[in-house]
C-alpha cells in the first residue's frame, strides 16, 4: 500500500514542481521580456485544471505518509528527531505555499497586466522555490539529516 501512495505522491511532486519550474525559466521570462502576459495567462489557466488536483493528491498522500512514520500527530511537531523535523518542513512549506497561492489569487491577479508583472514575478519565483523545497525535504527522509 505504502508503494502505491508513494507512487502517488511522486506522481504529484513531478506534475506540482515541474510544472512550476517550466513557468518560472520558460514561460514567465518570455513574457516578462515581450512585456505580453498571455502566454503567461493561458500558460495558469491550463496548468491550474492538472496543478491544484497535483497539490491536493500531495497533501493527502504527504499526510497519510507521515502517519504511517509517526502515528503519533503530537509527535510530528517535537523537533526533537528527523522526522519530526522533515514533517514540520513539509508543513510550514505548504503553509508558506498557501499564503503565496491566496496572495496571488487575490491581490496580483485582479491587478495583472505588463507593468504588475514583475510583482507577480516573486510569487511565482516563491512558489517555484517552494516546491523544489518540497522535493529536496522528501528525499531527506529517507537518507536522514546527517
Ligand atoms: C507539492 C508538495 C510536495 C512535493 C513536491 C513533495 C515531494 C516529495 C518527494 C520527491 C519525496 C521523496 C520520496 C522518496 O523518497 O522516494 C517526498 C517524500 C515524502 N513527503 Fe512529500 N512532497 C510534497 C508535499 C508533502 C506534504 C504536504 C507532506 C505532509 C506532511 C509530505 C510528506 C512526505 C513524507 C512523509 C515523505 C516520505 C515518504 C517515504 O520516504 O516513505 N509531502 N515528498
Amino acid at each position: 500500500m505504502l508503494n502505491y501512495i508513494l507512487i502517488l505522491h511522486l506522481l504529484g511532486a513531478t506534475i506540482w514542481t515541474g510544472g512550476h519550474l517550466i513557468l518560472a525559466l520558460v514561460v514567465l521570462p518570455k513574457a516578462l521580456s515581450s512585456h505580453n502576459i498571455d502566454g503567461l495567462l493561458q500558460f495558469e489557466q491550463l496548468f491550474e485544471k492538472i496543478g491544484m488536483p497535483a497539490l491536493v493528491v500531495q497533501i493527502i498522500t504527504g499526510f497519510w505518509m507521515a502517519y504511517q512514520i509517526l502515528p503519533n500527530i503530537s509527535s510530528w511537531f517535537t523537533l526533537d528527531n528527523d522526522l519530526s523535523i522533515l514533517i514540520s518542513l513539509k508543513v510550514l512549506l505548504l503553509l508558506m505555499t498557501t499564503l503565496v497561492a491566496l496572495h496571488a489569487r487575490f491581490y496580483r491577479i485582479p491587478r495583472l497586466s505588463a507593468h504588475t508583472l514583475k510583482g507577480f514575478s516573486v510569487n511565482i519565483i516563491l512558489v517555484t522555490l517552494f516546491s523544489v523545497t518540497f522535493v529536496v525535504v522528501g528525499t531527506l527522509f529517507r537518507t536522514g539529516l546527517s
